[in-house]
């Protein structure tokens, strides 16, 4: 049975690993399975730890930090984030341990007496704000969306250690803790990145900028190995990753379309001339055969989304609905977007996309434009002022 393990003077990794897991969240696939990492920090004047576990793994860590200390002698635990692959075990150690405070954000405690449905002791932390454990100090860094709206980073000063909840972490499990053990975790890493932290780069860059300062020797995310030799490539990664898109140039149009028959193509070819007349560069994609790494890279360059979609059986097509699912795995530049479309039968598909992106929170460039069969001369009149009109609202907003 495996026992807790010493990461530094008075600070022990009692997390538990779960390499049998297959997909995480029922969303993402877990490649090398993943741990749950939850740390126990001792000071002369109190203990405290940071996350726990996912909830069926409690005895496990309850296990590992007996090792250290009983349950009962823990004062804090800091949740760095409410979701339960690392709170679901807090219910239990409350129980344990009614006095523990619970140490998170503001939001963090409104999601957590949801999530636990019981009461406990809590403190709010602030920007900044600095736990006196006696010999060390816990100082706290508000982290909104990385990648829950009540992520905090928790920061040990004197030992140069940050506890950067999931961020800089990866879902991989082997049977060592540090980077340095493990022969190669980056295709992990970055598959993380993408699908826990993509959707919000720019909350990325302002978590970034606020440690920037901080002379990090070790980051102990709460996924994956500590990085005690790569703390500063995990960082620079991320830096990398989430850089803004760049300033200056021509307003791009991604224009995204599906033709089942040629006339959502032909209505799309008078929108690009026009879009490219008003000045734009245009990035086009056919959502049949696009691969999704280039439309989501595009979607980040884009300042306007032009979907054209056909209706099919009186709905948009698959690939539409993918290419809209796929909005929120990204940090779309802008949410501007237009959809047109011919149709045969019915012709719903231009309004239900249009309102599929208004759930998502976009503004509507121009007003769909939605035609039978081919397109007349007239029609393809309507699709040029269609893109005069987006033009219009881009070259505004710019
Ligand atoms: Fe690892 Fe966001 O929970």
């Amino acid at each position: 049975m495996e026992n807790s393990i010493h990461v530094a003077d008075k600070l022990h990794w009692v997390g538990v690993r779960h390499p049998d897991l297959k997909v995480f969240d029922d969303l993402f696939p877990t490649h090398n399975g993943t741990t749950y990492n939850s740390y126990l920090i001792q000071g002369s004047k109190m203990t405290v730890l940071i996350d726990a576990v996912k909830e069926p793994f409690s005895e496990e860590l309850f296990r590992k930090i007996e090792e250290q200390v009983p349950l009962n002698k823990i004062d804090a635990v800091v949740v760095s984030h409410t979701e339960p692959d690392h709170s679901g075990a807090i219910v239990h150690l409350l129980d344990k341990n009614p006095d523990m405070i619970v140490y998170c954000s503001k939001a963090g405690e409104n999601f957590l007496k949801q999530l636990l449905n019981r009461d406990f002791k809590s403190h709010i932390v602030t920007e900044g704000e600095e736990l006196d454990l006696g010999g060390r100090t816990l100082r706290f860094v508000l982290a909104p969306y990385l990648h829950w709206p009540d992520t905090i980073f928790s920061y040990l000063v004197e030992d140069e250690i940050l506890f950067p909840c999931d961020a800089f972490g990866a879902h991989y499990c082997s049977d060592r803790l540090f980077d340095d053990e493990i022969s190669e975790f980056y295709a992990d890493f970055h598959f993380y990145f993408d699908c826990i932290m993509r959707p919000f780069k720019d909350k990325v860059r302002d978590a970034l900028a606020k440690i920037k300062d901080l002379p990090i020797r070790m980051v102990c995310p709460s996924h994956g190995p500590v990085r005690r030799s790569t703390g500063d490539f995990a960082i620079e990664s991320y830096a990398r990753w989430s850089v803004a898109p760049p300033e200056g140039g021509k307003p791009k149009a991604l224009l995204a379309v599906l033709s089942s028959h040629g006339n959502t193509r032909e209505m799309a070819d008078v929108i690009k001339a026009e879009l490219e007349t008003q000045g734009l560069d245009v990035i086009g994609f056919a959502l049949s055969d696009m691969r999704d790494d280039d439309y989501r890279n595009a979607l980040e360059q884009a300042d306007v989304l032009v979907i054209g979609t056909p209706t099919i059986q009186r709905d948009a097509p698959p690939h539409v609905w993918h290419a809209l699912a796929m909005i929120s795995s990204v940090t779309p530049k802008t949410k501007v977007a237009a959809v047109f479309g011919s149709f045969g039968w019915s012709g719903e598909a231009v309004k239900m996309v249009e309102q599929r992106l208004a759930g998502l929170k976009y503004k509507l460039a121009a007003e769909g434009v939605s035609f039978r069969f081919t397109p007349t001369a007239e029609n393809l009149e309507s699709c040029r002022k269609f893109a005069e009109q987006i033009a219009a609202t881009v070259l505004t907003e710019e």
